[in-house]
């Protein structure tokens, strides 16, 4: 069995973050969200498997690599434009030719993997096996309709959803999909929509079976996700302290100090993650925080939040909260006068200021 690993995408939902980089690859608990899927794959015994890639082909290119740290083999699959799920599956035939495989979107987290999933697909042998997740607004997904434990209908985004059962970003398929999404017309949004491949099989008769997971899973594709998704996480953070704490400093809860990081006359309240080379001083780091690499966070107070690489916080008087927080990001108290509010930020940012 094959997997693909669908990674291109606009992420129009994360910008300005996605107008520098891939929304895949923003960090969570200091790994790649990707990377989590890569680890789910290789974990089920997957050892081949095909990345769609878009715009941001090199950047993904150069986290992944061979994939060789996982034991796994990439192959790269380009697709030319972002025209939908089931147009990712199209371009990937010739990789994927008549095995069956699994499709993981690379922004999504499933907190039991896929092991046992993929032993339920290769026993039971149906065309199509979908995850299904209870969540709170089904409108916001693909919503599945169950008649007798059978999938009948799904439909994407729904204005009325039948039912509170929203399609997980995994999938798993037999040969039959490609005559699916071969015959699929787009939606309204001009995607071709997994959701109307997956109808197809169901019409034509197709086995489609369904799993309702219950450990959680998250879709990460707005700021809200990306934070929740670093909070579920660092629940399960082990405390490691590798980098340099001095005496004035006090560590509470479960906390990770990366290499070469410093923590200097500060408290940091975990769950939280302070990545390599990064600067804490004179500050308060409080739970659910993931400070990536070679940031330095100076006399100001930051939780529930993420902050990229190479980013600096400096003499900020109000505590940051819930904040995702780019690469080379500057944040600090100007001296200089008048004393105003100044700032250079990107197209379709946002701030909350006191
Ligand atoms: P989505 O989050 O549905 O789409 P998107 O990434 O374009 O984001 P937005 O809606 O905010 O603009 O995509 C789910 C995953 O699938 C994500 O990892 C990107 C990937 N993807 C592709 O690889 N090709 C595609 O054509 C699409 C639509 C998504």
């Amino acid at each position: 069995m094959k997997a693909l690993v669908l990674s291109g995408g606009r992420g129009t939902r994360l910008r300005p973050i996605t107008h520098t980089g891939a929304k895949q690859l923003i960090p969570i608990a200091n790994k790649p969200i990707l990377f989590y899927g890569l680890e789910a794959i290789a974990d089920a015994g997957i050892k081949d498997v095909g990345i769609i890639v878009g715009e941001t082909k090199e950047e993904i290119k150069k986290a992944v690599g061979t994939g060789k740290k996982w034991g796994l083999r990439i192959t790269y699959v380009e697709q030319k434009a972002p025209l939908g799920l089931a147009h990712a599956v199209k371009v990937s035939q010739r990789y994927l030719k008549d095995k069956p495989f699994v499709m993981y979107l690379g922004d999504n987290l499933v907190k039991e993997g896929i092991t046992s999933l993929v032993r339920e697909f290769k026993r039971k042998k149906p065309n199509a096996l979908i995850l299904l997740s209870r969540v709170r607004e089904p409108q916001r997904f693909g919503v599945a309709e169950l008649k007798k434990g059978k999938v009948v209908r799904l439909t994407e985004k729904p204005k009325r959803p039948k039912s509170d059962l929203a399609l997980v970003g995994v999938y798993m398929f037999d040969k039959n999909i490609f005559e699916a999404v071969n015959n699929i017309k787009p939606s309204f949004r001009k995607e071709y929509e997994i959701t109307d491949a997956i109808q197809y099989l169901i019409d034509k008769g197709h086995k489609v079976h369904s799993h309702i997971i219950q450990g959680w899973w998250k879709d990460t594709g707005k700021v809200e996700d990306v934070l929740e998704a670093n909070r579920l996480i660092l629940e399960f953070l082990q405390t490691k302290i590798e980098g340099k704490v001095d005496g004035d400093s006090r560590i509470t809860g479960r906390v990770v100090i990366e290499r070469g990081a410093q923590v200097v006359n500060s408290v940091i309240r975990g769950p939280a993650i302070i990545g390599k080379r990064s600067k804490i001083i004179n500050s308060y780091i409080g739970p659910f925080t993931s400070i990536y690499w070679g940031t330095t966070i100076r006399n100001s107070e930051i939780e529930h939040s993420i902050v990229l690489e190479e980013s600096s916080i400096d003499s900020i008087s109000g505590r940051i909260n819930e904040s995702l927080i780019g690469k080379e990001v500057s944040i600090f108290k100007t001296k200089a006068k008048p004393q105003s509010y100044r700032f250079t930020i990107g197209d379709r940012s946002r701030l909350e200021v006191l």
